[in-house]
């Protein structure tokens, strides 16, 4: 006879059993775990009407937040880890990929993008400096670009970007709509890069919304170290999404969304007014961060 009632720990069995014909095999499987989790942490929170409630409402409230510019979800993802987590998995899952004939040497870490990306940031040349008149401490990045064996990747884009000294990003500054402190640089024949920019500082991930009350329930900051986003991109090679973390930023062990990795924090070197690496004279005391990136062959 079919079951017409379920006591609450078959439920999510009845649930999974409902999905049977579905024709999605991947869609099942993940839906099949996500129910069983959250029946279990249902159970195991002996979760409450109220708050089941409570929590509908928020999730309703980071819906309402979200527009072409503010994603809450996804704020939401990474200040739980989640982000972070998928990006993991994902850079192991492109290790696994290359087991059968793995590439000597590590590739650089990947990590968070963040929301301030923006496609179309324009191409200078090497040595440009795109701090323009931004606050913050003039810097001088430079580096090289390799595979993991080491070979130099001559042509290989670096798109960067940054908030400014006070911790802005230019979509956060005026009416948002004037690109600052962005760039696209070429690698030249030795894989090098060097370009000037500014000492990114710490900053609080917007925290305005339902996200910002969860964290000050939660008894946390919202804030992120200073970092220089970085997208590498190079012909036969997987694409990078990456940051450069300041040494002595606040915040470096406790970065809001989980995104640092030891292996890509910089020292950023402080320098006297004078000449600087590349031959620029400065009039002002600076910073220098030297990153060489590695990239692993495209798997595909
Ligand atoms: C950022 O680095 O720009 C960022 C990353 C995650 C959430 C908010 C901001
Ligand atoms: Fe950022």
């Amino acid at each position: 006879m079919t079951q017409l009632q379920f006591e609450g720990k078959d439920l999510a069995e009845a649930v999974i059993q409902r999905m049977a014909d579905s024709p999605d095999a991947r869609f099942k499987q993940v839906l099949t775990s996500l129910v069983k989790h959250a029946h279990a942490f249902v159970q195991d929170v002996d979760l409450q009407p109220e708050e089941w409630m409570t929590a509908i409402e928020f999730l309703t409230a980071c819906g309402k937040m979200c527009d072409e510019k503010r994603q809450e979800f996804i704020l939401l993802s990474d200040t739980l880890g989640i982000s972070m987590l998928v990006v993991a998995l994902e850079q192991a899952r492109g290790a696994a990929a290359l087991k059968a004939n793995p590439p000597k040497g590590t590739p650089t870490e990947a990590t968070v993008l963040g929301p301030f990306f923006w496609e179309g940031a324009p191409e200078l040349p090497l040595g440009a400096d795109i701090s323009d008149h931004q606050s913050g401490e003039p810097c001088y990045y430079h580096g090289q670009v390799t595979d993991t064996a080491g070979k130099p990747l001559e042509g290989a884009i670096l798109d960067v970007w940054s908030g400014d000294g006070d911790g802005f990003y230019d979509m956060q500054k005026g009416d948002g709509n004037t690109m600052a402190l962005r760039a696209r640089f070429r690698t030249d024949k030795n894989g090098y890069y060097h370009y000037w920019s500014i000492k990114p500082a710490f900053y609080p991930v917007p925290d305005d919304g339902p996200v910002g009350g969860m964290l000050r329930r939660m008894g946390r900051h919202p804030n992120r170290p200073g970092h220089m986003h970085t997208v590498l991109q190079a012909g036969g090679h997987e694409r990078l999404v990456t940051h450069i973390f300041v040494s002595d930023s606040p915040y470096i062990e406790s970065d809001a969304v989980f995104g640092v990795r030891e292996s890509l924090i910089a020292q950023f070197k402080s320098h006297a007014a004078g000449t600087a690496p590349d031959g620029r004279v400065m009039a002002m005391p600076f910073h220098s961060a030297h990153y060489d990136f590695h990239l692993v062959p495209s798997s595909a």
